[in-house]
């Protein structure tokens, strides 16, 4: 149990800073910081805390074999080295993804069809039972460099499973969980968030106030794994239900939609939050500052303008909440503002100053946190 295994954290690019801290809070090994992700050293069960606990992260893979070889004869060395015993049983439905970059393998599909066929030479009672779970090898070869990796997520960590009613372009809920973190949010200032959509930003928020592990219903692909540690398992699980901390959180969501509300208001419900979240209509025009002891923090995910036709109406709403910002919150430092910009454009109509900016990527699409 105490061995030592190779780890590697998928996260959307530019969360890697955030993720590492998250990772070594859960006492993680060896982290370092890489292309698309974070890799790590650690044992069975910190696999299972932090697949449990963390926030910012989308999956957890898990390294089992570094190769070099240009052919397939020499991958198949290196599948027939790896247990899959262990791993895998009569129930496991295969999967192999292939990456390939610079590389003298490099047809995809063919590899990953030569893969699943020596690997089900190796151990012939994958499948052969009704498939119940999946499990996915990664094989990913760069300049003739390979490394054979397991995922132990299943699905995206961001699918916390509560959002079922969504707004407009919701936000992604690891995403969310970041901005939260960024923003250095102390669970006893106020928070709020106008223009909360479907809740992802206040539901996360409640999670990280109230120490909630956000991933306990998750149905993780290491749950199937031959090896499965169940003990190692319910302990990690049980720690989680005991540092939950029952405190009260000054959080306050709003949005002018109805559509939205309610979608917030099941979201909310669904991630068992409900009695520490108000949600109220209320249009950003009428946004003020509330009187409080400790503070707060403003979250803001505004609309983007990138449709044409949208856009000026869009800016427009930017330039209004730039100026209801100098006019309540710019200047105070006992009230900390996050907001998340997709551009320059964006930005300039805000017209207000940045003390601090990270850039993301969200969707595919390039955008920003800017702390003003
Ligand atoms: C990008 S979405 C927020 C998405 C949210 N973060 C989520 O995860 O679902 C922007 C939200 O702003 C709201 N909104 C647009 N104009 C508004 C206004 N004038 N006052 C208040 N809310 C507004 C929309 O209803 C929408 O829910």
């Amino acid at each position: 149990m105490t061995k030592q295994h190779k780890f590697f954290a998928v996260v959307s690019p530019g969360l890697e800073h955030i993720a590492s801290r998250e990772l070594e809070s859960l006492s993680a090994h060896n982290i370092n910081i890489e292309y698309g992700g974070i890799s790590f050293t650690g044992t069975i069960p910190l696999l299972y805390r932090v697949n449990l606990r963390v926030r910012t992260i989308t999956r957890v893979l898990m390294r089992l074999r570094t190769f070099r070889s240009m052919t397939l004869e020499g991958l198949k060395y290196d599948l027939e080295k790896i247990a899959w015993h262990v791993f895998f049983n009569e129930n496991t439905k295969l999967e192999v993804e292939v990456h390939t970059h610079h590389s003298r393998l490099h047809h995809n599909d063919e590899i990953a069809a030569f893969s699943k066929k020596v690997i089900l030479d190796c151990l012939p009672k994958i499948g052969s039972q009704a498939p119940l779970h999946t499990q996915t090898l990664h094989i990913r070869i760069d300049n003739n460099r390979g490394i054979l990796s397991l995922d132990t997520s299943g699905e995206r960590l961001d699918r916390r499973g509560y959002r079922l009613a969504s707004g407009k372009a919701p936000l992604r809920e690891t995403l969310a969980a970041a901005m939260v973190q960024w923003s250095d949010w102390k669970p006893e200032q106020s928070l709020l968030v106008p223009m909360c959509g479907s809740g992802t930003i206040a539901i996360e928020a409640a999670l990280v106030g109230l120490n909630k592990a956000p991933n306990l219903r998750h149905n993780f692909s290491f749950l199937h794994f031959a090896s499965f540690k169940k003990k190692a398992f319910n302990i990690a699980y049980d720690k989680c239900l005991a540092m939950e901390k029952n405190i009260p959180l000054h959080i306050l969501a709003t949005d002018n939609h109805d559509s939205a509300l309610a979608a917030c208001t099941k979201n909310i419900k669904r991630a068992g939050v409900e009695h520490h979240i108000n949600v109220r209509k209320q249009d950003i025009h009428q946004l003020k500052k509330p009187i409080t002891k400790h503070g707060g923090v403003l979250l803001l995910n505004p609309p983007y303008g990138l449709r044409i036709g949208d856009e000026k109406k869009v800016l427009s709403l930017w330039v209004d909440i730039g100026k209801i910002l100098r006019q309540y919150f710019i200047g105070d430092h006992t009230w900390k503002t996050v907001i998340i910009c997709p551009d320059a454009k964006h930005e300039k109509a805000l017209h207000v100053p940045v003390k601090k900016r990270l850039k993301l990527k969200h969707g595919g699409l390039q955008t920003m946190l800017l702390e003003v």
